[in-house]
């Protein structure tokens, strides 16, 4: 860990600037929550609808209570249980809070993130970071400096360099209504571990045009090259007029003279290494040139749903 390098963002963050920051789960865009200037710039940079609020990241669980107004028994639990970590709570926010951050909502969205190097550069600050996805809108999120670096370039001051994300897949987020848990999304903690702290929870029915997560519409998490994801792999091959084709999945597909590469996401069927791998693996084959990728569906348990949840979207046509 260089302590330079956060001495460094945390004096650019602290001028009102926009640094992006390594976390376990992906790399974010972060800014002073009290800057109104620095948001307003993250919204820009990443072409974010305003309507779409983003997630406080704080450096202790101890400071929940300042940004929050109550905070129900499981979800204290659940910040008990996982914080540091991949887990966002949403949460009824406090005064404090500016609307600019959760898009007039009266509730905020609030982790602590695991990743050495921000949780540093948090203790440096006396404010927390408002820090979505650093992506531009839609494409598919950065879990690395290098991908950071060719999305924004110079568009952005400063990469906290934190290595590759250890998850790969953004954190998991849970609301609360009417003091009952929901899932808002799913993430790199599988609902069935939630689900062994708090009990069951029900999964919030989205309505697309105006989802609970604002962030999460049908399209989204798309890499450039168009992606299918589908039931069976030999009939979409033999009906696709593509035939320069990359796969995508678990097991190494049927030989088919259409498929040029194959990209498994976890040779020994680890949902874990799967979801570490898949952004990464998106953003490679668009550097190659194929027509399309076929993927086929995770087994839908675990992280392979938070999985196979990114594939439909990273696959929908509108
Ligand atoms: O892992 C993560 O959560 C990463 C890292 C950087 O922390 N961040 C991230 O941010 O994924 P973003 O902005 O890409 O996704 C945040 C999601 C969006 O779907 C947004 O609509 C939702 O959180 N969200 C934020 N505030 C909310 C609120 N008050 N109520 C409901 N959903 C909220
Ligand atoms: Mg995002």
């Amino acid at each position: 860990m260089n302590l330079e390098d956060i001495k460094k963002a945390a004096k650019i963050v602290s001028e009102n600037k926009v640094v992006a920051i390594p976390t376990e789960t992906v790399y974010g865009l972060a800014a002073n929550i009290f800057s109104k200037k620095a948001v307003t710039a993250i919204y820009k940079i990443k072409n974010r609808p305003l309507n779409n609020p983003l997630i406080v990241h704080i450096k202790d669980i101890k400071e929940l209570p300042k940004y929050t107004k109550n905070i129900p028994e499981k979800a204290q639990k659940l910040a008990d249980k996982f914080w540091p970590g991949p887990l966002t709570l949403v949460l009824p926010k406090a005064a404090n809070v500016p609307d600019y951050i959760t898009s007039n909502k009266d509730t905020v969205a609030i982790r602590v993130p695991s990743h050495k190097i921000t949780l540093a550069l948090l203790h440096e600050l006396e404010f927390p970071l408002a820090a979505p996805s650093a992506n531009p809108s839609n494409a598919v999120s950065a879990t690395s400096y290098k991908h950071v670096r060719d999305y924004f370039g110079n568009k952005i001051p400063y990469i906290l360099d934190g290595g590759e994300c250890s998850k790969g897949l953004e954190s998991t987020i849970i609301g609360f209504e009417n003091n009952k848990p929901i899932l808002y999304r799913l993430g790199a903690i599988a609902i069935e571990e939630i689900e062994k702290t708090i009990g069951k929870i029900d999964v919030k029915k989205t309505n697309i045009q105006n989802p609970e997560a604002p962030g999460m519409f049908l399209k989204h998490y798309s890499p450039k090259t168009p992606l299918y994801l589908v039931e069976n792999t030999n009939e979409f091959l033999n009906k696709t007029i593509y035939k320069n084709i990359a796969y995508l999945g678990f097991n190494l597909p049927n030989q088919n003279k259409k498929i040029k590469e194959s990209f498994l996401l976890s040779t020994e069927q680890n949902f874990e290494i799967a979801a570490a791998n898949l952004y990464k693996t998106l953003i490679k084959i668009d550097t190659l040139h194929f027509d399309a990728i076929v993927a086929d569906y995770f087994p839908n348990e675990n992280l392979g749903k938070s999985i196979n949840d990114r594939l439909i979207r990273a696959s929908y046509k509108n």
